[in-house]
C-alpha cells in the first residue's frame, strides 16, 4: 500500500492536536509537512504547539510552516474551550528547533505545483480557519487540479453553529477565505458539527483512550479531559465534540463515514448570519452540488480506532 501523500493545515487547538498524533499514529498517510494558522490561537501560539506536538511524537522531521497571522478581512476571534495555550492542562518543553522558513501558502504552492509535475495530487487536510487555503486557490486557481480532495472540519449544516446560532468556529472565524474555497471548484469533504456533534469525548472513551495509552496517558488525559465543554444541555451528557480528529479518521476509514452532495453557499456579508454555511440540499439554486457533507458517523469505532492509533505514539516529554 503507498501512503497517501497529505498536507495538514490546522490551528492546535486540542483536538488539532490529537489529529496530529492520529495522523502521526497511522502508516496510511505520509503527511508531507504541516501548515499553521491563526484561529483557536495567535499564529506563534499555534506554530508552537504544532512544533510540540511533532517533538512529542517524535517527528522533528517533520516541516512546520507558519501562515496567515490574521484572518482575510475580519478581526481575529479565538476559540474558547483549549485554554489559554490552546492544550489544556498539557505543559510540554519548549521546542528545540524553529519553523520551516518558507510560508504556508508557499509551501502550498511548492508542493501541489510538484505533485502536478510528477503527474500525482495531494490530499489538503483542514482544521481551522481556511485562510492559508483561501489565499493559495486565490493566487493559484490552476492549483484545483493538483488535489484529490480537501477533507475539512468546518461548518455546521442542519446543526446550529457553535460560536453563533448561525455559524461554527471555523467558518466564523474566516468566513471570506471559507467562500474563496467553497467556490474553488476544490473536490470537498466537510466534516461539519453534524457530525463531530455525533461523536462525543464521554468519560468512558477517554477512560479507554487513556488506559490504551500506557505510560502516555497522563499526556493523552491532560489533552482530552480538557475537553470537556461542559455543555450537558446541548450534548446530553458530560464530554464533547472531538472536531478535528474526524478529518483524518476518515482518511483512513471512509466506511465509518456516511455523506451527502450538497451546493454549500459561505455566508460572508450579513452580521447575523457570517459563517454560515447555507446549504442547497433539494437543488433549489440550480447550482451543481460541490460539497460532500458527511452525516453520519459511526463514533464507536471511531473512538476504538483512535485508542489503538494513539497507543505509545508519543514520547514522554522531557526524556
Ligand atoms: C473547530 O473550532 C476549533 O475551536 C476546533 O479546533 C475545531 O477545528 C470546531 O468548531
Ligand atoms: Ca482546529
Amino acid at each position: 500500500m503507498t501512503p497517501r501523500k497529505v498536507v495538514i493545515d490546522c490551528d492546535p487547538g486540542i483536538d488539532d492536536a490529537i489529529g496530529l498524533l492520529l495522523a502521526f499514529g497511522s502508516p496510511e498517510i505520509d503527511v508531507r509537512g504541516i501548515t499553521v494558522v491563526s484561529g483557536n490561537v495567535p499564529l506563534g501560539c499555534s506554530t508552537r504547539n504544532t512544533l510540540q506536538i511533532c517533538e512529542l511524537s517524535g517527528r522533528v522531521d517533520m516541516p512546520v510552516h507558519p501562515g496567515c497571522f490574521r484572518p482575510l478581512v475580519r478581526d481575529p476571534i479565538r476559540g474558547l474551550f483549549s485554554g489559554s495555550t490552546g492544550l489544556g492542562r498539557l505543559r510540554l518543553p519548549a521546542p528545540s528547533r524553529e519553523p520551516a522558513g518558507a510560508h504556508a501558502t508557499d509551501f502550498l504552492i511548492d508542493t501541489i505545483d510538484a505533485a502536478i509535475a510528477a503527474d500525482t495530487t495531494i490530499t489538503l487536510c483542514s482544521m481551522g480557519p481556511l485562510t492559508n487555503l483561501g489565499v493559495v486557490f486565490r493566487m493559484r486557481p490552476d492549483l484545483v487540479r493538483g488535489v484529490d480532495r480537501l477533507v475539512m472540519m468546518g461548518g455546521a449544516y442542519r446543526e446550529p453553529g457553535n460560536r453563533t446560532p448561525a455559524a461554527e468556529f471555523n467558518m466564523l472565524a474566516d468566513p471570506h477565505a471559507a467562500h474563496i474555497v467553497f467556490s474553488s471548484g476544490l473536490p470537498i469533504t466537510a466534516i461539519g458539527l453534524d457530525a463531530s456533534h455525533q461523536a462525543l469525548s464521554t468519560p468512558e472513551r477517554v477512560a479507554r483512550i487513556e488506559a490504551a495509552a500506557g505510560p502516555f496517558s497522563t499526556v493523552i488525559g491532560d489533552l482530552l479531559r480538557f475537553w470537556d465543554r461542559g455543555d450537558v444541555d446541548r450534548f446530553d451528557g458530560p464530554g464533547g465534540p472531538l472536531h478535528d480528529p474526524l478529518v483524518i479518521a476518515f482518511l483512513l476509514r471512509p466506511d465509518l463515514f456516511e455523506a451527502r452532495r450538497a451546493r454549500v453557499f459561505v455566508e460572508h456579508e450579513s452580521a447575523l448570519a457570517l459563517g454560515q454555511t447555507v446549504t442547497d440540499w433539494y437543488g433549489q439554486s440550480g447550482i451543481e452540488p460541490n460539497v460532500d457533507i458527511v452525516t453520519k458517523v459511526d463514533a464507536d469505532a471511531f473512538y476504538s480506532m483512535l485508542a489503538e492509533r494513539l497507543a505509545g505514539r508519543v514520547a514522554i516529554p522531557g526524556q
